[in-house]
Parts: structure tokens; sequence; C-alpha cells
């Protein structure tokens, strides 16, 4: 195996929106001739909190379809369902045994997720992190594109390898680093420029899907809060503008131009103007990928061999890890 390697993933729970593709997968396609890629659909995570036995196959394979429409080559990267590999959850429980729950109860997402009712959380909810530290090590992943929310995560999985690796004096365990892509690591709601753009949040008005028609995405960006001054004309001024910046931020992810230039061009003009290109933009970048994902979600066959393959070559590598973690830690010989 190549020397840089990628691994992420992406839970199968509610629609990928905009907050997602620009800041996870549009990283996994540009980085996708440089890296070995090998991306997985983490069934297993989302199950941290209750799916519908019934619709979670069929969201695993429309994240699958959304990656292929999105331009991930099935050939070259592998991509597979994560409950399909039971080595996942095999290192997790190894892990488990590195990780201290101190380092555990820092996690901020759990906070956010568990909320006020966090005796109510499932352990699984609690773990999460373990499980996504096993995933990453699991393929010796060098880089892992993922935006800012997981950046805690990864943290926590250098961590856990680094103590592993001391505790039994190896170096199986690589340490990973994150890939941010700058202006979308943090996407925001389109409601509330003070929060994360989210598959669970209650109004749908917060987010653009990926599947979203033109219409959809129109009307979104019009309803998209905003203070009622003309746009900024510094970076400065942006930045103490939370709604427009993440506008903005949306509009430089989307478009490839730098933030300077697009403040400079549509500087002290309205926002109606600005929202009016901006909605240009996104739909530059959804239509096509609505449209393929649609193609391709009539072909089930296709899908499911994909994940058949990418699950059968990610658990090659899987089981020699297991095999090799379980000599050093005094389990076989
Ligand atoms: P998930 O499914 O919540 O999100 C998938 C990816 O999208 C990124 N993302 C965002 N980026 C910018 N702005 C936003 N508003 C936004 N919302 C989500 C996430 O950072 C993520 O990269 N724990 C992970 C899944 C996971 C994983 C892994 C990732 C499991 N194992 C191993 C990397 C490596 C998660 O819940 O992502």
């Amino acid at each position: 195996m190549s020397n840089k390697i990628i691994f992420s993933g992406v839970q199968p729970t509610g629609e990928i929106h905009i907050g997602n593709y620009l800041g996870a997968i549009s990283q996994f396609v540009s980085n996708q001739d440089e890296y070995k890629s090998i991306f997985s659909i983490v069934d297993l995570h989302a199950i941290t909190i209750p799916q519908n036995p019934k619709e979670l196959l069929n969201r695993t394979r429309q994240v699958l379809a959304i990656f292929l429409a999105s331009g991930i080559d099935p050939t070259k990267n592998i991509i597979f369902n994560q409950s399909q590999v039971a080595e996942h959850t095999q290192l997790a429980w190894i892990l488990n045994c590195t990780a201290r729950v101190g380092w555990l109860n820092r996690m901020t997402q759990f906070k956010d997720k568990a909320g006020k009712n966090k005796e109510n959380a499932s352990i699984g909810l609690y773990t999460y992190p373990i499980l996504m530290a096993a995933d990453i090590l699991l393929y010796s992943a060098s880089h892992v594109p993922v935006g800012d929310d997981q950046k805690q995560h990864l943290e926590l999985a250098r961590d856990i390898a680094h103590k592993f690796n001391t505790d039994y004096d190896t170096d199986i365990f690589r340490l990973p680093e994150p890939l941010l892509n700058k202006s979308s690591t943090r996407i925001m709601s389109l409601r509330d420029g003070s929060k994360k753009m989210s598959k669970s949040d209650i109004s749908e008005y917060s987010r653009i899907l990926m599947t979203d028609s033109n219409d959809e995405i129109t009307i979104k960006i019009k309803k998209a809060k905003t203070d009622s001054m003309n746009m900024p004309s510094s970076s400065e001024e942006a930045g103490n503008r939370p709604e427009i910046e993440n506008l903005l931020n949306i509009y430089c992810a989307c478009s490839g131009e730098s933030k300077d230039i697009i403040i400079s061009d549509f500087s002290g003009k309205e926002i109606s103007s600005f929202k009016n290109e901006l909605t240009k933009v996104i739909i530059s970048i959804v239509e096509p990928i609505a449209i393929k994902t649609k193609e391709l979600l009539n072909d089930q066959d296709y899908l499911d061999n994909i994940l058949k393959k990418g699950s059968d070559n990610a658990r090659q590598i899987a089981k020699q890890k297991i095999k090799d973690l379980y000599k050093i830690i005094g389990m076989s010989e």
C-alpha cells in the first residue's frame, strides 16, 4: 500500500447536505489521485441514535450514490459499509481498553448530541469516538479529510494510537493528520450563523441538500437569514456578520474563488443581488450531482456490488492488522 493513505467516513443518517459535501466529500474527490483512499459509510456509527431498520440500507446506498455522483472513482478507491467489516468493532474493543474515561469526557460532540438527557444516551454515543479511532487506525491512514466538527475526535484517535504504541512498545499505529478545507471546514446553518449546518436540524431551511431541486435551492437561499445591511467591504466586516460570512464561505467553496475577490466583487451591493449569484454557484455544484445521484439509485445491483467489493478489499487489510495486533497483545503467536 502506498504511503499516503486517506480514510474517512460519512454516517448514513439524514440526507447529505452541502456542509458534508464542501467540508468532506469534495476533498475525497480532489485527493483521490494523490492518496490511496478508503471511504466508509459508517452504519455502525449511525445506530448510536435510533434508526429505522427499513431505511438504513437505502440511506447507505444513497450516500454511496452521492459519493459516486460527486466523482469518487469506485475502481480506484475502496468504498464500503462499515458493518460488513467486523474488524472495526474488534479493534474498537481493544482501543476501549487503551482510551481513558477522562479523554472521552472531554468530547464536546457527545455533550452536544446527548444534551440534557445524558443519562439516557446510548453507551454507543459515548464511546463513538473510539469506534472512529478504530476506523482510521485499522487502515494506517496518514490523512483524514473531515470538517472541523471531527477535529477533536481525530486528536483523540492520535492520543489512543500514541498510548497504545507506548504501552506495547510498538509502532503498529500510525498517527493520522486531519485534512481540512479552509473555506468550508465549518458550514453553518442557513437559519442561524452560530450553529453548524446539520442533518438533524429540525428546520429543513437550515441546509441545502445535495439532492435539492433548483427551486428548493433558490427558496432556501432567499430565506437564508442575514442582517439588513449591504454587503461588507472588508473581511474584518464580514467576520463580524456571521450569517453573511457563512454565505461568503459557501460561495468561495462552490466557486473556487478567494474570499477577498468575492468580497471586493460584491462590496456595498444589496444582499439580494449577492444571493442571486450565490444561488447560481450552488446550483452549478448541486444540480449535476442531484441528477446523477437519482440515476445511480435506479441501479441497486450496481451500488450493492461496489459495497460488496469494497468490503471484501477493506476486510483483507483489516484482518492483517488484527492479526498483527493479536501477536503484539499476546493473544496469538
Ligand atoms: P458525519 O456523517 O456527521 O459528517 C460527514 C462529514 O461531513 C463533515 N461535516 C461538515 N463539514 C463542514 N460543515 C458542516 N456543517 C459539516 N457537517 C458535517 C464532517 O466533519 C464529516 O467529515 N464521525 C463522523 C463519521 C466518521 C468518520 C470516521 C470520519 C466515522 N468514522 C473516520 C472520519 C474518519 C461523522 O459523524 O461524520
